[in-house]
């Protein structure tokens, strides 16, 4: 997927072949929080149809990163551009229609209502209510969690609740799918299966990129992978070449 992979941050966003236009990208993209500068010169480019993978030691600025991409906050500085064009100060409900979801970092389910009624509330904004039940199969199929409408989300294991977000954020056919530590707290097997859940979906032709710090996963993805560090891109590239990076290495201390 990556010919031009390269170790090392660069300035230019665009590491991609040129017949891969980027779907997004930001550029030079500072976020101060207070006094705490989250994103420090972020620029980094995402193919579209590609899953991305985007690693980096707590307080990088991962999910800042996220959360310039959906709009949900707005950068100090810098820009950020869907399919060219700038969408830095277009507000997230507006991008949201533009094709972006986002499962964020935290679980996003309603515990006390019904896997059905969970994924009613994301879909009645895009179908029929005519139209809502074979929606829900045919998610609820894609998390292999077919025939479970009548159960309530809380009693769902850890990983099914986990997938059943991931189905809401997928409710309107999204381009771009964001997964924020999509399998914190999973089980291997959970793990696992959430790996193929996002290579099935990536099948369809949703562009994903997911934030991880689980290297076996990032392995199973094949993706190609950013780490963040301070802020910024620094590094990129295959996963291989990733994890036998002695500088990555060195930020995670010796953790891979
Ligand atoms: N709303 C906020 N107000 C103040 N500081 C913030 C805010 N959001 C993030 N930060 C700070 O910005 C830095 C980057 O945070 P961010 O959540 O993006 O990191 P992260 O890479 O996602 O980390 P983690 O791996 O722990 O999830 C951190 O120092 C964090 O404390
Ligand atoms: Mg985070």
């Amino acid at each position: 997927m990556n010919d031009q992979a390269s170790i090392g941050a660069t300035p230019e966003a665009a590491q991609l072949t040129p017949t891969q236009s980027p779907i997004l990208e930001v550029r030079d993209v500072h976020k101060v929080f207070g006094g705490v500068r989250a994103l420090n010169g972020l620029s980094l480019a995402i193919a579209e149809g590609e899953i991305h993978c985007v690693l980096g030691p707590n307080g990088a600025g991962k999910s800042t990163f996220f959360k310039m991409l959906m709009g949900t906050d707005r950068p100090t500085s810098g820009q950020i551009f869907y399919r060219g064009h700038d969408v830095t100060r277009v507000p997230a409900f507006r991008r949201a229609r533009l094709g972006l979801s986002v499962k964020f970092q935290n679980i996003r389910v309603f515990a006390d209502l019904t896997v059905f009624q969970n994924l009613f509330i994301p879909l009645r904004r895009h179908y029929s209510a005519r139209q809502i039940p074979e929606r829900v199969e045919a998610l609820l199929a894609q998390i292999s969690l077919s025939g479970n409408e009548q159960r309530l989300a809380r009693e769902l294991s850890h990983g099914q609740q986990q997938w059943l977000a991931i189905a809401m954020s997928m409710a309107f056919d999204p381009e771009i799918l964001l997964l924020d530590e999509p399998t914190a707290g999973m089980s291997v097997e959970e793990t696992d299966k959430t790996a193929a859940i996002i290579r099935q979906l990536n099948v369809q032709k949703v562009t994903t990129i997911v934030i991880e710090h689980d290297m076996g996963f990032i392995r199973d993805l094949c993706a190609r992978t950013s780490v963040l560090h301070y802020g910024k891109l620094f590094a990129q590239g295959s996963f291989d070449e990733i994890a036998s990076d002695a500088d990555v290495r060195r930020i995670y201390l010796g953790t891979l």
